[in-house]
């Protein structure tokens, strides 16, 4: 890296908000420290509470110290990364205050500027609004977007009008931070590089897909947020809708942003629109009461926010079909909920059965080949294959084996979603990045059935927490004559 490459200012709004001391900070520790961001660009943090620069730096290190992974952190790196550090106090619903800032930024007005707005969204517009009104905003300027953009296709429209009247959309990055993880990117790398997926990826020969993100956490002390939001808006309209794309794209033509972007996009668009039949048979969902988690008794989700009537979902499962000619006919099931047995995250190809078995195997059936792709906590890559079984039994007798993928062990350690995110807004490359007609599309599906649900058109379920969610979503895929691959 030279010494001018990737030197900027990144400005954090909500510089002292829970996803900026947990992942933002911890991100940008790490650029510097294995030389992706020069160590001359400033880090600072924007925000309303009056403190000194020490005082800013000493809370970095204790937050720090507590979100990074132990081993991580090195007091002489910090001191350096401490240099980079600075803390500028503005009011956000003050644009006069913005001044602070703009006597900052002004030190270095060439510089390239990465706006990063971890705020509720309801901070988006005003804010770009002052950044324009004290000229902060120059060629070289981007905008983050944190998720959620919006509860719904029209606030997310308002939103999003709001910073287009600032911003240009190629200045624009909204984050969806699933794109960032390694294991997320490697389904692009694993479908469009190895040739024999190629003629199997489609509904002659792929039975449905399953797309689970469980997590055994709650909602930790976010419910002010979450209560608002829950299942279907804070996970499903974005991270499982990106992987559903991934897994259900045409091949890009190049992975340049817009061949990407261009190919996601027409995923969302052939998503089938549920009609209130539909929402009824094919959506779930469920909140969870009290149970356990690690072997601790925990509240209900309603005891635990201290909302009685609370009527946010906290697991949603849906049956989705895509409208085109590669997957006619094949299901994609998705679920996602909190406070479930335990986090995982993974993706089923689940293949078509064989068309004619020659094999007796014992009144056991011959089980359908399916790729198993683990996101997390464990990353893996398993193809099911039946093999023989070792002997000399008259008749041969098959059972099913793994073979599993493992990714080369590389001493280094592995970059989090937020790093390769923040490097690639530096580096101003928005391939990870949720284009505007995406962000909208993924809206204009997801609308349908929370107006359904809304409208009470399918009931609230309940799961104990600690569970493996409601059986609803068990019955919602058996009905199918399915299963789902695995319990959580
Ligand atoms: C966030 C959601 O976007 O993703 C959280 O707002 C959720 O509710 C989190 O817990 C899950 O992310 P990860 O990377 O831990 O799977």
């Amino acid at each position: 890296m030279s010494e001018t490459e990737n030197l900027c200012d990144v400005i954090i709004f909500g510089g002292h908000g829970d996803l900026a001391f947990r992942k933002l900070m911890p991100a940008l520790y790490h650029l510097v420290e294995d030389g992706y961001l020069n160590h001359q660009s400033r880090i600072l943090t924007v925000t309303r509470r009056e403190m000194s620069n020490e005082e800013h730096i000493e809370l970095v290190k204790s937050k720090l110290l507590e979100f990074m992974k132990e081993g991580e952190f090195d007091e002489a790196r910090f001191a350096e990364f401490a240099k980079q550090l600075q803390v500028v106090r503005v009011d956000l619903t003050d644009e006069e205050s913005y001044r602070s800032l703009k006597e900052a930024l002004d030190l270095y007005p060439e510089r390239e500027r990465v706006n990063y707005l971890s705020t509720s969204p309801d901070f988006f517009g005003s804010i770009c609004k002052a950044l324009n009104h004290w000229e902060l905003i120059t060629p070289q300027s981007r905008v983050v977007l944190e998720k959620p953009i919006g509860r719904d296709l029209k606030s997310s429209r308002a939103i999003n009008v709001e910073v287009l009247k600032y911003f240009e959309e190629s200045q624009v990055y909204r984050i969806d931070h699933y794109l960032g993880k390694d294991t997320v990117q490697n389904i692009m790398a694993l479908r469009f590089s190895n040739r024999f997926f190629m003629p199997l990826w489609d509904a002659n020969n792929i039975d449905h897909v399953q797309i689970t993100v469980a997590e055994s956490v709650g909602v930790e002390g976010r419910w002010g947020y979450y209560d608002d939001y829950g299942a279907m808006r804070d996970m499903i309209q974005n991270h499982l809708m990106q992987l559903l794309c991934l897994v259900a794209m045409e091949p890009p033509c190049s992975l340049d942003a817009d061949s990407v972007r261009d190919e996601k996009v027409k995923v969302l668009r052939s998503l089938r629109p549920m009609s209130p039949s539909d929402i009824e048979t094919k959506t779930v969902r469920a909140q969870y009461t009290q149970g356990s988690s690690d072997g601790e008794a925990v509240p209900g989700y309603r005891e635990g926010i201290g909302v009685e009537n609370s009527d946010t979902e906290t697991f949603a499962a849906i049956r989705v079909d895509i409208d085109n000619w590669r997957w006619n006919g094949v299901p994609f099931y998705i679920r996602s909920g909190k406070r479930l047995r335990r986090r995982n995250s993974e993706i089923v190809i689940q293949f078509k059965s064989i068309p004619h078995s020659i094999f007796a195997n014992k009144g056991r059936c011959i089980s359908q080949n399916a790729l198993v792709i683990t996101l997390q906590p464990k990353e893996s890559i398993k193809l099911k294959l039946m093999n023989k079984i070792p002997g000399l039994t008259e008749q041969m007798r098959l059972q099913q084996v793994d073979l599993e993928l493992n990714a080369p062990l590389n001493a280094k350690r592995k970059p989090e979603a937020y790093e390769r995110l923040m490097l690639d807004v530096i580096r101003s490359n928005p391939t990870l990045f949720m284009r505007l007609d995406e962000v909208e599309a993924a809206w204009k599906w997801a609308d349908i059935i929370l107006e359904g649900w809304a409208e009470n058109i399918v009931p609230m379920k309940s799961y104990n927490a600690g569970s493996d969610g409601p059986s609803a979503a068990i019955a919602l895929i058996e009905r199918d004559g399915r299963s789902w691959h695995d319990e959580f």
